[in-house]
C-alpha cells in the first residue's frame, strides 16, 4: 500500500501504460481520476472515477482538477500519460499533424502542470509524473514531432521541477522514458510488421518488449514518499537500449 490515501489524476488511462499505471496505484491503496477521451472501457468504483479528458484543452482540465478535488477531497499525483504520434518523414509532415502532436504531448503536459499545482498545494503538495521517452533523449528517423514533443517534456519537466523546489520543494516533477514497450500504441505496429518487432528485440540488450506493468511500476516508484529526494530527474526504462 504505498499509496495509501493519495488522489492521482492519470492521463490516457484507458490503454496501455496510463491503464497498468492506474490499476498500479489502485492496489496500491490509492484513489483515481482516471482520465482519457473516451471512458467507456473504464469501470467506476469507489477508487476508480472516470473522467472525460482532452488534455489539449484548458478548460477541460479546470473541469477535470475540479472533480478530482469533488470527489476525493484532494490530488496528490499526477501522471501526465496522454500522447500520440505521427510516423512520417519531416518533410511529408502537415502542420496540421506536427501542431496535433504538440497540443497532445507537449501542450497537455503544460496545462496539466498549471492546473494541478495550485490543488496539490492546497493539501501540502504532490508528485508530477511525466511520460516521456527516450525519443526524448535519442532521436529516430520518421518520428520528428514525436522527438521533438517528448525532448519538450523531458526539458518542461526540469524547469518545472527547479520551479517548483525554489516555491518551497512540496511538488515533485520526474519525467519517464520509456522505450519500446508493448501497449496498443506501438504493438499493433510491430504485428504488421514482424521484421521490425524481431530487429528491435534483437537490438535490445534485455532481448524484449518492455510492458505497461514494466513502466506503472517505476511510475509508482517516483509518484510515491519513498522518491521524496528525486525531483528533475529522467528516469530511462528501455531494456538498455540507448544504453549502446
Ligand atoms: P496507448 O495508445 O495505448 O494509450 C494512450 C492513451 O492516450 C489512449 O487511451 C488515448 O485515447 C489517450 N489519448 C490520446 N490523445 C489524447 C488526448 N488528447 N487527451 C487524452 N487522452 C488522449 O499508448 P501507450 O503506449 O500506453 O502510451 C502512453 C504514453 O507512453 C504516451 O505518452 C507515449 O508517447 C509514451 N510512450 C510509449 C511507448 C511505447 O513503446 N508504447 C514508448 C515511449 C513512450
Amino acid at each position: 500500500m504505498r499509496l495509501n490515501g493519495k488522489v492521482a489524476l492519470v492521463t490516457g488511462a484507458a490503454s496501455g501504460i496510463g491503464l497498468a499505471t492506474t490499476r498500479r496505484f489502485i492496489d496500491e491503496g490509492a484513489r483515481v481520476l482516471a482520465s482519457d477521451l473516451k471512458v467507456d472501457g473504464l469501470e467506476a468504483s469507489e477508487c476508480l472515477r472516470p473522467f472525460r479528458l482532452d488534455v489539449a484543452q484548458e478548460e477541460q482540465w479546470v473541469a477535470a482538477i475540479d472533480t478530482a478535488l469533488g470527489a476525493f477531497g484532494r490530488l496528490d499525483i499526477l501522471v501526465n500519460n496522454a500522447g500520440i504520434g505521427t510516423p512520417g518523414p519531416l518533410v511529408e509532415l502537415s502542420l496540421a499533424d506536427w501542431r496535433k502532436v504538440m497540443a497532445v504531448n507537449l501542450d497537455g503536459v503544460f496545462l496539466g502542470i498549471k492546473h494541478a499545482v495550485p490543488a496539490m498545494e492546497r493539501t501540502g503538495g504532490g508528485s508530477i509524473v511525466n511520460i516521456a521517452s527516450m525519443l526524448g533523449h535519442v532521436a529516430t528517423v520518421n518520428a520528428s514531432a514525436y522527438c521533438a514533443s517528448k525532448g519538450g517534456v523531458s526539458l518542461l519537466t526540469k524547469a518545472a521541477a527547479l520551479e517548483m523546489a525554489a516555491a518551497g520543494g512540496r511538488i515533485r516533477v520526474n519525467s519517464v522514458h520509456p522505450g519500446f514497450i508493448e501497449t496498443p500504441l506501438l504493438g499493433s505496429r510491430l504485428d504488421a510488421d514482424p521484421e521490425r518487432r524481431a530487429l528491435i528485440t534483437g537490438r535490445t540488450p534485455l532481448g524484449r518488449l518492455g510492458t505497461a506493468e514494466d513502466v506503472a511500476a517505476a511510475v509508482l516508484y517516483l509518484a510515491s514518499d519513498e522518491a521524496a529526494f528525486t525531483t528533475g530527474s529522467a528516469l530511462v526504462l528501455d531494456g538498455g537500449y540507448t544504453a549502446q
